[in-house]
């Protein structure tokens, strides 16, 4: 089978991992909010730097770059500086967080998730019309 499947199957993965690490958030079950939420942004950092990074200069240099895939990278690199972020803020205090710190960071939280789903939906989109509609 070749990469471009084997990423979307492990994006799909990342995807649940973050749904349900919002679901436990919900449910107030910190233990597995962290361990879903860090897993999926390690994972989506280690599949940018090793996939989506040399396979958008590789589409570059070949004159191969759609609006879709623009609006997807631009979403993708602000969608994954914020979860980066937003790590940042709890890890740097051990997850040891306040109601002030939660009032700030929950909204964009939120904001991150809608803009994970949108940069996935687009992804999608592009995988679906370069590699099975083809
Ligand atoms: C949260 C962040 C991101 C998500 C959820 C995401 C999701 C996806 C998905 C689902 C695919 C289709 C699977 C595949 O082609 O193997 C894809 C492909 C791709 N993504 Fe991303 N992506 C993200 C960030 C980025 C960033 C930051 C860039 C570049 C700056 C990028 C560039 C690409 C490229 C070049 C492809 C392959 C297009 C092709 O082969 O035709 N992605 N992405």
């Amino acid at each position: 089978m070749e990469i471009w499947h084997w990423m979307f199957i492990v994006e799909v993965i990342l995807l649940l991992l973050l749904t349900f690490g919002s679901y436990y958030a919900r449910r107030l079950d910190m233990d597995k909010h962290h361990i879903m939420t860090y897993t999926a942004i390690i994972g989506q950092v280690l599949v940018f730097t090793f996939y989506m990074r040399p396979r958008i200069l590789f589409l570059i240099s070949r004159g191969f770059v759609s609006e879709l895939l623009i609006i997807h990278a631009i979403l993708g690199l602000t969608t994954i500086f914020l979860s980066l972020f937003l790590a940042y803020m709890f890890l740097k205090d051990k997850n040891d967080y306040d109601l002030t710190k939660l009032r700030y960071t929950r909204p964009i939280m939120i904001l991150t998730y809608f803009m994970w789903l949108a940069t996935f939906t687009f992804g999608t989109i592009i995988y679906f019309r370069a590699h099975i509609l083809r």
